[in-house]
C-alpha cells in the first residue's frame, strides 16, 4: 500500500542547519555554523543547587502537571524582566510559557495561516521560522532590507498591493542571520504602518539582552498601542536552551488561541523545568549572568571581525553586529556559498551556514551566516584564516 501523506508535507524541509550540525560535531571542525551559546558559560552549578532545592522543597508539585499557561511565579519573573529590560508594560497573565520560542512560531503558523495566505518577513529571515510557517503552506514575501533592517517604504508598498497578508515576522534586535538591528525611527515608523493596516506582528527577540555596544532600543512590544505585537522571548540564549523554555506575550484575544493550541500540542511546558528556572530567578542574578555572557561574546565578535578584516579579501563584506550571535557575509556575485562550504571550507575543517535557505523564495547564493558564540578566540582566528584562504581560492577560480 502506498503511504499517502497530507499535501502540506510536500512543502516541508528539514532544517539545513540541523543537518549540518551533525557534520560539524566532528572534533576537528571549527564550526561557525550553529546558533549555539557557549556551553562553558552554562550555570551548571547553580542549576544543581536549584534542582535539589525544588525537589526537596516541592518535589510533588514539580513532578505533577501544571496549568497550560505555565508556572505562575515564572510568568511573573518573565513579565517583570520584560518590563525592566525592554520597557514593555506586561503582566504575568499576558504570558504563555512555550517549549522554546520555536514552539510559538508553529502556533503562529497554525493560528493565522490558511493555504496561500501571505507572510511578510525580513530578507533574509530566520530559517527555523520559515520552516515552521511552511507547514501551513503560505506564500512568503521578503521585504527588502538594508543595513538598518526592514525598509519601511517597501513594506508599505507590499501592504498596499496585497490583501492576504496575515502577519509580519521580524527580528529587530541582532537578527538571526544578519546580526542587524533596527534603529528607533524604523521601529516607530513600522508601528505606524502596522497600526494603519492593523496587521499582527510576530516580534522574535532571543538576542535583545545581548547588547555589547550602542544604545538601548525599545522593543516593538513596548511601542504597541493596539495589541498587535506578539512578543516571543526565550531563556535559550541568556541562560541555556536545554530546558526548552520560551514564552509569548500577546493580547488576550491572541493568547486565548495560543492557549488552546498549547493544550492540543503538549498540554503544558515541563513543570520541573519551569520551577527550576523560576528558582534560579529567585536565588541568583540573571543580570550578572548576562553580563558574563556579553563580556565573552563581545570579545569573540571582536576577534571574528578583526580576523575577517585581516584574512578576507577586500571584496567580501560582512555586518558589524552590536550584539547577539551572528554576522552575515556577502561574497562577490557568482560564488556559491554552499559550494564553497562543501568543496573548500569543510575540507579545511571549517563550517558555516550557506545563506540561501534564509530566503524563503531562494536566491542570494553568495551569502552565508557566521556564529561567533560557540568557539574560543584562538579557534575563531584560526578558522577565519582558513576560510579566508578558501574564499581567495574561489575568487581566483572565477577569474
Ligand atoms: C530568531 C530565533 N527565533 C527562535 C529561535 C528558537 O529558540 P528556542 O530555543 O527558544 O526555541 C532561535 C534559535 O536560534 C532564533 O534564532
Amino acid at each position: 500500500m502506498a503511504i499517502k501523506f497530507a499535501e502540506r508535507t510536500n512543502n516541508m524541509e528539514g532544517s539545513a542547519i540541523r543537518e549540518l550540525l551533525k557534520l560539524t560535531q566532528r572534533p576537528e571542525i571549527i564550526s561557525f555554523a550553529g546558533g549555539m551559546p557557549a556551553p562553558e558559560l552554562f550555570p551548571v552549578q547553580e542549576m544543581i543547587d536549584v534542582s535539589k532545592k525544588v525537589l526537596e522543597e516541592n518535589g510533588r508539585v514539580a513532578m505533577q502537571y501544571t496549568t497550560t499557561e505555565g508556572y505562575a511565579p515564572l510568568r511573573t519573573h518573565l513579565a517583570n524582566r520584560m518590563n525592566d529590560k525592554l520597557k514593555t508594560n506586561v503582566v504575568a497573565d499576558d504570558i504563555l510559557i512555550t517549549n522554546g520560542s520555536q514552539q510559538c512560531l508553529d502556533f503562529i503558523g497554525k493560528a493565522f495561516l490558511d493555504k496561500d495566505d501571505i507572510v511578510l518577513c525580513e530578507s533574509p529571515s530566520y530559517l527555523g521560522a520559515i520552516n515552521a510557517f511552511n507547514c501551513y503552506q503560505p506564500k512568503f514575501i521578503n521585504v527588502p532590507t538594508d543595513e538598518n533592517g526592514m525598509i519601511m517604504e517597501e513594506l508599505e508598498k507590499i501592504l498596499e498591493e496585497n490583501d492576504r497578508v496575515k502577519f509580519i515576522y521580524v527580528i529587530p534586535d541582532f537578527q538571526n542571520p544578519s546580526g542587524r538591528t533596527w534603529p528607533l525611527e524604523r521601529r516607530e515608523k513600522f508601528m505606524e504602518i502596522i497600526n494603519k493596516y492593523e496587521i499582527p506582528v510576530a516580534e522574535d527577540n532571543p538576542y535583545g539582552e545581548l547588547r555589547f555596544e550602542g544604545e538601548f532600543l525599545p522593543s516593538l512590544k513596548a511601542l504597541d498601542t493596539k495589541g498587535l505585537v506578539m512578543f516571543l522571548g526565550t531563556l535559550s540564549k541568556i541562560l541555556c536552551p536545554g530546558y526548552r523554555l520560551g514564552w509569548v506575550a500577546a493580547s488576550p484575544k491572541i493568547l486565548e488561541k495560543f492557549n488552546i493550541l498549547k493544550q492540543a500540542s503538549d498540554l503544558q511546558a515541563s513543570t520541573i523545568s519551569q520551577m527550576e528556572m523560576s528558582k534560579f530567578f529567585d536565588l541568583y542574578s540573571v543580570d550578572a549572568h548576562v553580563e558574563k555572557l556579553k563580556e565573552v561574546y563581545k570579545k569573540r565578535r571582536d576577534v571574528m571581525l578583526d580576523s575577517m578584516k585581516e584574512f578576507f579579501p577586500a571584496e567580501v563584506t560582512y555586518t558589524h553586529p552590536e550584539g547577539g550571535l551572528f554576522t552575515w557575509v556577502v561574497l562577490p556575485e557568482g560564488i556559491d556559498a554552499a559550494v564553497l562550504l562543501k568543496e573548500k571550507a569543510l575540507p579545511r575543517n571549517v563550517a558555516f551556514v550557506a545563506g540561501e535557505p534564509f530566503f524563503p523564495n531562494g536566491g542570494h547564493a553568495n551569502t552565508f551566516r557566521m556564529n561567533y558564540s560557540n568557539m574560543p578566540e584562538d579557534k575563531i582566528k584560526e578558522g577565519i584564516e582558513s576560510l579566508g584562504k578558501a574564499i581567495k581560492e574561489a575568487i581566483e577560480e572565477m577569474k
